[in-house]
């Protein structure tokens, strides 16, 4: 599936159980619990949410919010080591298992977080 397809296939209830379902794991993550914001993590589902949803296809409310993603300026305030990677893509892959996301868009969407993970 192309990355601009993904939205109208998932739809913003997709990205939304899948992000949530990515968050919900986070405070209680030894390695990624301390590092994301305590007191705003509403916010950053928020942020990691629209900013999917813009990137594959829907509304661009992420740029429009915050401007150009820059992601790796933006990650790096924090150590994002091998275990920070590999831990990061653990928890979405136990995402993926919750929101059950039709295959083509899971797969799409994976591909885009192994190579951003490896990037940052
Ligand atoms: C693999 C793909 C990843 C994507 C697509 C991604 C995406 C994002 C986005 C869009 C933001 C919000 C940036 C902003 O507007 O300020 C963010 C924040 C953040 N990311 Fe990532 N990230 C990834 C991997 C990681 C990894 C591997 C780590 C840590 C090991 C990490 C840790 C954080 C933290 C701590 C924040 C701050 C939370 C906030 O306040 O928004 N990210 N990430």
């Amino acid at each position: 599936m192309q990355d601009d397809e993904v939205y109208a296939g998932i739809g913003e209830d997709g990205f939304r159980r899948l992000v949530a379902a990515f968050y919900r794991q986070v405070p209680g993550d030894d390695i990624l619990g301390p590092m994301y914001p305590p007191d705003d993590l509403a916010g950053a589902e928020e942020r990691l949410r629209d900013f999917l949803v813009g990137r594959f296809g829907g509304p661009p409310r992420y740029i429009e919010q915050r401007g150009h993603p820059r992601l790796r300026m933006r990650h790096a305030p924090f150590r994002i080591d091998q275990a920070g990677r590999v831990r990061w893509l653990q928890l979405m892959e136990r995402a993926f298992a919750e929101a059950q996301l039709p295959q083509p868009a899971e797969q799409t969407l994976r591909t885009f977080f192994q190579s951003v993970a490896s990037f940052l």
